[in-house]
């Protein structure tokens, strides 16, 4: 029903490879016509295993639940911007706080499946966070890289409550993951980075849960870092459309921070690889990537949708992180770019009047408290009275 082929010269590679002979990207690729759809698009029962029939695994998933996130429109910003809808997908309520664990309910199954005792990966936290969680649940050995300092608190401390083997390196994400894939080669553990194809085919739901609840919206926007998320929404939107359950796809949009921002660059220069950035930085530490892996198939998801790059800096970030947390939407710095660069867009004028958007929030405010805390300051301490309290109040 599904093989894993290459984006590049279409050749087939087997069940647990990570990349063509010709070194090309590799996709799940299903034979459509002989899927049988199971489930109905009525914006009800909203999870990840609703849309099992498209899905490549053989036997029971290992999950916690993951999915099913709420979608809140944003009015105040729709009057101000005068566009006609924006919605914030907020995925940092998944059960680890962030949209890696669509991915990784699949990633891990397919771990079992192929009789693997160890998983790993490099992350700027949330991939170990959530891998961590996954493999905890189904008894596997969990070895994560981290570039050392730079990845939020919470993150980390989920790795690590959850019995991951974390080690940290002098280095920066990208040296982590060209690490990991070749320690991961050598020692035959199964690579959960989203080089791996399967876990991608978790995280295109979130663009089938979007249909589910309000049809095709006219533009996805979301930011970009190792870029699998961009690629595997559009590859949801893409399959919806080849089954004919909707009739258009949306403009995706990839946000990154302006530090860090290959993307963006080949995206200007029409280009359809990216030139790694050697010393990416950002608060958004979650993005701090100088070499998309998945750079390839992001660039193809832009151009072919017709949709935009773009960069914010970190204090666009920052107010777009309190401007959401007044609507009441908790979300980590990375998460924020969405709509920081919507917030841009608009302003220069690339964004219709009519269109109705949907931002991703990818994880949750509790990742990164230290980066709140600076952001917002400490709270006030003052005597334990009455008076001393009204004062303040
Ligand atoms: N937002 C958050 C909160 C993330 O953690 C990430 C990626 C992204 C956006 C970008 O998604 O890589 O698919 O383009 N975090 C990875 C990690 C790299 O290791 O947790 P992407």
């Amino acid at each position: 029903m599904y093989s894993l082929k290459c984006i590049d010269c279409g050749k087939e590679s087997g069940e647990e490879s990570y990349n063509c002979e010709c070194g090309g990207l590799l996709e799940v690729r299903f034979d459509l016509n002989q899927v049988e759809i199971d489930f109905k698009l009525n914006g009800k029962d909203l999870w990840v295993w609703k849309y099992r029939s498209l899905l490549p695994v053989k036997s029971e998933p290992v999950t916690l639940k993951e999915g099913g996130t709420p979608l809140y429109r944003l009015e105040r910003l729709e009057k101000e911007l005068g566009v006609h809808r924006i919605y914030v997908k907020h995925e940092g309520l998944n059960p680890s706080g962030s949209f890696k664990d669509r991915g990784m309910t699949v990633g891990v199954t397919k771990a079992l499946e192929f009789k693997r005792k160890a998983v790993a990966c490099a992350s700027t936290g949330n991939t170990s966070a959530s891998m961590a969680m996954y493999a905890a649940r189904a008894g596997l050995k969990a070895y994560v890289l981290l570039p050392a300092g730079k990845v939020a608190l919470g993150k980390v401390a989920q790795a690590l409550m959850h019995g991951a083997e974390v080690i940290g390196i002098r280095g920066n994400f990208d040296d982590a993951l060209r690490i990991i894939r070749e320690v991961s080669d050598r020692l035959k553990i199964y690579l959960l980075n989203s080089v791996n194809p399967f876990r991608l085919e978790g995280q295109k739901t979130i663009a089938y849960e979007i249909v589910d609840e309000i049809g095709v919206p006219d533009r996805v926007v979301l930011p970009v870092g190792n870029a699998g998320n961009i690629s595997a929404i559009y590859k949801g939107f893409k399959e919806f459309l080849e089954l004919q359950l909707i009739d258009k796809i949306p403009k995706m949009t990839g946000i990154q921070a302006s530090r860090a921002a290959p993307i963006y660059r080949a995206f200007l220069e029409k280009k359809e690889e990216v030139t790694p950035v050697a010393d990416p930085e950002t608060i958004a530490t979650a993005i701090r990537i100088g070499n998309p892996v998945n750079a390839k198939k992001a660039l193809r998801a832009i151009y072919d949708s017709k949709g935009l790059a773009e960069t914010v800096s970190d204090s666009e970030i920052i107010s777009a992180q309190k401007l959401l947390a007044k609507n009441g939407i908790g979300v980590e710095p990375a998460s924020a770019a969405s709509v920081a660069g919507l917030i841009k867009l608009s302003k220069l004028g690339m964004i219709e009047k009519d269109e109705t958007v949907v931002c991703i929030a990818t994880g949750n405010l509790l990742k990164d408290p230290e980066t709140a805390i600076k952001v917002c300051g400490e709270p006030k301490i003052v005597e334990a009275s009455v008076e001393s309290v009204m004062k303040m109040m």
